[in-house]
């Protein structure tokens, strides 16, 4: 049997590693694993192989950046080719970007049978990329594995066969379970000052901070949000508590465009660091009173350690997260009363941890077993 499994870009890094691990029980199964390049930095990409000790991709497409038409239209040309030449029994894509899109249409119209881990997740807003990703490639795929039971339902009532939908629980966290340990041996203190942005200055030791990531475009690439978001960060969290931003290179960019970088890289409770690997950034978690994000993966993290969570976003894929489903987070959008009034909730808030159904550090056991007695 052949699989073909395919990563694009950051956040299917930490989901496939579990997964290239489980197929190891099977020796009659020959794994090859794709890279696009959507993500190329080493900071976005290689270091995350390093550390999780994921394979080097037998095959890089070689993408890299573009606008949607340009990655999802190269990928599928050059993916084609790997699946002309392989005919493999399954294509396998995770979680929501470009890459899970692009492959999982090559595959259909190549007549091969395409498997989603991470399916069945909505937001049902359909000005998000992932929600078209997720969208496309649920429809098409023969086997959905999906990480909660909203996330079935969801499925269900789009009318997927029972047979093809299965609740396996969530990857990530077999990757977080796996790796807790070691980042719980790092010191925060040193992960600033091996990561910080250059031309930022050392702070003093971090006894408590507020941790911060952005990078939707949504957030980012309007100045309209942008600028609100960090005056807010910048005049009001930051006047309380240092925040420790890992910035993406989207946002480094626009921040840069909108004239507000070197503002924020001069604030001496701005402690600006580049992209975290996965360790730093798990530590970087363990440790924040308070996690302001927009990326759905984070929200699982802050779930999980019980770290509290502002999520900026008007709407989620992943609701099991919020507080109201016994989850760590509030959905603030990127309005700056709705943000301020859920800081001053959050921020007090003890660590409350919670682990919904199957998010136990086994999923890509069981995704490797279905795969395989599918044949
Ligand atoms: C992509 C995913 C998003 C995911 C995010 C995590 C899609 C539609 N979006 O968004 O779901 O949450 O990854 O990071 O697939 N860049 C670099 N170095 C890199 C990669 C990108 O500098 O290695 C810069 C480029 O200027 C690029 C920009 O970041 O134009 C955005 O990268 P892109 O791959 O288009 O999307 P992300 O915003 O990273």
């Amino acid at each position: 049997m052949k699989i073909v499994s395919v990563v694009g870009a950051r956040p299917n890094f930490m989901k496939v590693a579990p997964f290239c691990r489980a197929l190891k029980a099977y020796p009659e199964v020959e794994h090859l694993l794709v890279h696009t390049g959507q993500h190329y930095d080493v900071r976005m990409s290689e270091q995350f192989f390093n550390e999780l000790a994921i394979p080097q991709p037998d095959v890089n497409l070689g993408i890299g950046s573009g606008s949607h038409a340009e990655q999802v239209g190269r990928t599928m040309i050059e993916f084609e080719k790997v699946v002309r030449a392989e005919r493999p029994d399954w294509v396998v894509v995770l979680g929501d970007v470009n890459a899970t899109c692009a492959c999982s249409i090559t595959a259909k119209k190549e007549h091969v049978k395409c498997a989603h881990i991470e399916a069945g997740l909505r937001s049902r807003d359909m000005d998000m990329p992932e929600e078209v990703n997720r969208l496309v490639t649920d429809r098409l795929s023969d086997l959905l594995f999906a990480p909660d039971r909203i996330s079935c339902a969801n499925l269900a009532a789009e009318g997927v066969p029972a047979e093809k939908i299965k609740f396996v629980g969530n990857i990530m966290i077999d990757t977080l379970e796996r790796e807790r340990e070691k980042a719980a041996a790092l010191d925060v203190d040193e992960i600033v000052r091996s990561n910080l942005v250059e031309g930022v200055a050392p702070p003093p030791s971090l006894s408590s901070y507020v941790a911060l990531t952005m990078h939707r475009p949504s957030n980012v690439d309007s100045r309209e949000t942008l600028v609100p978001a960090v005056r807010f960060f910048l005049d009001e969290v930051c006047a309380e508590h240092p925040v420790v931003w890992a910035i993406h290179p989207r946002a480094q960019k626009m921040l840069a465009e909108f004239g507000l970088w070197d503002e924020v890289a001069a604030h001496p409770n701005m402690v600006l660091v580049k992209p975290l690997g996965y360790h730093a950034m798990l530590r970087l978690n363990m440790g924040a009173s308070l996690f302001m994000t927009d990326s759905g993966g984070l929200q699982e993290e802050c779930c999980v350690l019980g770290t509290p969570c502002l999520t900026m976003r008007w709407n989620t894929e992943r609701p099991i997260t919020l507080m109201e489903n016994g989850g760590a987070s509030i959905l603030v959008g990127n309005a700056v009363e709705k943000m301020r009034d859920a800081y001053r909730a959050q921020i007090a808030a003890p660590r409350r941890a919670m682990r919904p159904e199957l998010w136990d550090g086994h999923t890509a056991e069981r995704i490797a077993r279905i795969i395989v007695e599918e044949g």
